[in-house]
């Protein structure tokens, strides 16, 4: 993009994604030339360091993006929906990490080992962050979809608490410290809740929607019947997805082995157990307990930071691709 360092702006920079976005400039080699960082009021005056300096946090404001380059967005859909449009106005470029703009056409919605280009076919300049167990999901299928058809996915998700921000990591924390819950809908470390966000009058979860039709966009699969059954596990980071799907043609499994093999993102263990103790703190996707259900079917099961790939890293990853140009 022809400048040697950016003025970044973190939106949400308190919270577990902004947080780790915030942690990961550096790894990520992003050239900064002024930072700011945006809360709550709650946050107000907090000083975060950064390089040996110390940032304090702002409140947002329709002009605090004027002289901004990129923002990157995570403090919930209300807020990234409203401030997003206000610096897209303002002339940065926004990579969102909410759901806000993930259904709307116009914006593409990236995992940039899959569909980078996507965001030089759309007119806006708001990008969006993929929901965190879909993007581990979808790199799997992208993989197996480079040499056969994909007919049918369906998807069981086993996702952790980080999953829902520091609220989650707070509700499991103080429960197991014995006081009463005031998040999840039941005591998280009690029990796997198999509902994640609002139910619809047909039963289905916010986060299963969020799942089918982010499949569906991602891999430029319009057509692909995707259904998912989400669930949320007593555990602090990593998700996990089981993910059964069908093929138009035969398998080859010793194929599939060797795709998922030579695929970068993916570390593939044919004998051992794919845990999140595998990928926490990393950006790959451990796939295993692959085995073919029938000629054009398998299941595998699927591991991967939420709060890395699923949400910072993949942010930065599009970033470092933008200012790569
Ligand atoms: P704060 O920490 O001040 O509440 P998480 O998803 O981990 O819960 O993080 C949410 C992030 O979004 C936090 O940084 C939080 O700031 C921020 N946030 C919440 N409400 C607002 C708001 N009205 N304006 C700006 N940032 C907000």
């Amino acid at each position: 993009m022809g400048k040697l360092k950016y003025n970044i702006a973190i939106v949400g920079a308190t919270g577990l994604v902004g947080s780790t976005i915030l942690k990961l400039l550096d790894e990520y080699n992003i050239p900064v030339n002024k930072l700011y960082l945006f809360a709550s009021k709650k946050s107000l005056g907090k000083k975060i360091k950064f390089q040996n300096k110390y940032y304090e946090v702002n409140l947002l404001s329709k002009e605090c993006f004027k002289d901004v380059d990129f923002v990157l967005m995570s403090a919930g859909s209300q807020i990234d929906y409203k401030y997003g449009l206000i610096a897209e106005k303002s002339g940065a470029i926004v990579i969102d990490n909410s759901s806000a703009f993930r259904q709307d056409n116009e914006i593409s919605l990236i995992v940039p080992e899959i569909n980078y280009t996507d965001f030089f076919n759309s007119k806006r300049k708001i990008i969006a962050n993929p929901n965190c167990v879909t993007i581990q999901s979808v790199i799997c299928l992208n993989a197996i979809k480079k040499k056969y058809h994909l007919k049918k996915v369906i998807y069981n998700t086993y996702q952790s608490v980080s999953g829902s921000g520091m609220k989650g990591i707070f509700d499991y924390q103080s429960a197991l410290d014995g006081y009463p819950k005031e998040f999840y809908p039941f005591d998280i470390t009690k029990t796997c809740i198999p509902c994640i966000g609002k139910i619809d009058d047909a039963n289905y979860t916010d986060e299963e929607k969020k799942m089918e039709f982010e499949t569906q966009k991602i891999l430029s699969l319009p057509n692909l019947e995707v259904h998912a059954s989400c669930v949320r596990v007593p555990i602090l980071f990593g998700h996990g997805v089981s993910i059964y799907l069908e093929t138009e043609e035969n398998i080859n499994l010793i194929e599939i082995k060797k795709i998922f093999k030579e695929e970068k993102s993916i570390i593939y263990l044919e004998s051992d157990i794919p845990t999140s103790i595998e990928i926490i703190n990393t950006d790959k996707i451990c796939v295993g307990r692959l085995r073919q259900t029938s000629l054009n079917s398998l299941m595998f099961f699927c591991y991967g930071d939420n709060i890395r790939k699923g949400a910072a890293s993949n942010a930065l990853q599009i970033l470092k691709k933008l200012i790569s140009q």
